[in-house]
């Protein structure tokens, strides 16, 4: 039986277990947008997960939407990555990055010249974003005319070139939490009248141009994606049919053969339950003539849910967020099934070593402790 803590090969990429590293947002870039020496050190401190997906990073200017947020876009930023890459690696590790546009969940003060946010509509989400401020509403977006759009596919395709050139395993298409992606795929957003929008098909046109660029650029097992069929975040309400627009867009992606697809189950940080759909649906999809691209969940697993999800083949592999904060070696602690720190919830954003590389790995004492326990359960 396949176990959690197996290793698995999907696309290029060889991994020595299947827990990930989920993608967090930390705000913690310096100037420029460039990844820091203690960004480098966070990761370093995680490069025991299977694989790592860095934090969402924006592929240019007009794609970022909180403070501090790291890009892929400048040779500054490409090489403060490599740092990054160059750490993981070096502890036998395995990191994509994740390539964000965040469309409309921005402000006019983190836009280039204070320029409108762009998106596939020019109607404003009821949300906040991160600003020099704090929390501010985002601004009202402005709709990205027909003859932009294959600027944003190619800024796509290049971040996914300059990802690689900086040392990444590959890159992990965000279309996800509301964002520019999720903006064109749903039609509780997108109301545009041309080929982008309307029926399923064209509004899924642009997600399937970035992910046939990206693949031509790098290569399909280098690439995967992430999608949150049904969550709300980011005043993305449920599309009319989540499960039809997500089977379609999942079968046109099959061809590529992708690594992998990474699907948030529910309520991105919140109920699983949000509403009804059927991921084995697109995993089955996705997996048809793909039988080795990885299929990774996440949201809300505990250790015997992911145990049980990889065990029964509904996965491949299972990744975990907020307890990779606070567990920089959650690795080993769910194979010793030892004691979870808790999280800094005051420090996830912004700020310095505080509440981001200050968590200790576990403390030896429990380590003997567990390892006590379960050769003792073992014996019984
Ligand atoms: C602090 C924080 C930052 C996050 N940043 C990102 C991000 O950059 N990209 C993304 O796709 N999801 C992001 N998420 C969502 C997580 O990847 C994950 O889906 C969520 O935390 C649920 O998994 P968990 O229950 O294991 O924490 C973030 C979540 C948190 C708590």
């Amino acid at each position: 039986m396949i176990t959690l803590f197996d290793p698995i090969r999907f696309g290029n990429i060889a991994a020595d277990n299947r827990i990930v590293m989920a993608p967090l947002t930390r705000d913690r870039a310096g100037p420029g947008q460039v990844p820091t020496p203690l960004m480098a050190t966070y990761y370093e401190q995680r490069a025991s997960a299977g694989l790592i997906v860095s934090e969402a990073t924006q592929i240019s200017p007009e794609g970022q939407g909180y403070l501090d947020t790291p890009g892929i876009y400048s040779a500054e930023q490409m090489a403060g990555w490599r740092h990054v890459t160059d750490a993981v690696h070096a502890k036998g590790g395995k990191i994509v990055l994740q390539l964000w546009h965040v469309g409309r969940i921005s402000h006019v003060s983190l836009q280039p010249n204070g320029q409108p946010p762009v998106s596939s509509t020019a109607r404003r989400a009821n949300g906040k974003t991160f600003t020099a401020k704090g929390f501010e509403d985002v601004s009202e977006p402005r709709a990205l005319r027909l003859d932009e759009l294959p600027r944003i596919v190619a800024e796509y395709r290049q971040a996914a070139r300059n990802a690689i050139d900086a040392g990444f395993d590959g890159v992990e298409v965000h279309a996800a939490n509301g964002y520019l992606l999720e903006q064109f795929l749903r039609d509780s957003i997108n109301d545009r009248r041309d080929i982008y929008g309307g029926p399923k098909e064209n509004r899924a046109r642009l997600p399937l141009e970035v992910m046939n660029a990206v693949v031509a650029e790098i290569g399909a097992g280098r690439t995967g994606l992430r999608l949150s069929p049904v969550t709300p975040v980011n005043d993305a309400k449920q599309d009319s049919d989540a499960q039809g627009l997500l089977n379609y867009f999942v079968e046109q992606l099959a061809p590529l053969k992708l690594a992998f697809i990474h699907a948030i189950e529910g309520a991105t940080g919140g109920p699983r339950d949000v509403a009804p759909f059927d991921y084995a649906a697109l995993r089955s999809r996705f997996k048809t003539g793909n039988e080795h691209g990885a299929w990774i969940v996440n949201n809300g697993y505990t250790r015997a849910m992911a145990i049980d999800a990889v065990a029964s083949g509904a996965a491949d592999m299972v990744a975990f967020g907020k307890s990779f904060i606070s567990n920089p070696d959650l690795v080993s602690r769910l194979r010793l099934d030892a004691p979870l720190a808790a999280l800094n919830s005051d420090a996830l954003y912004g700020g310095g070593a505080l509440g981001y590389t200050d968590y200790p790995p576990l403390d030896p004492a429990l380590i003997v402790k567990a390892r006590g326990e379960r050769s003792l359960t073992q014996r019984l």
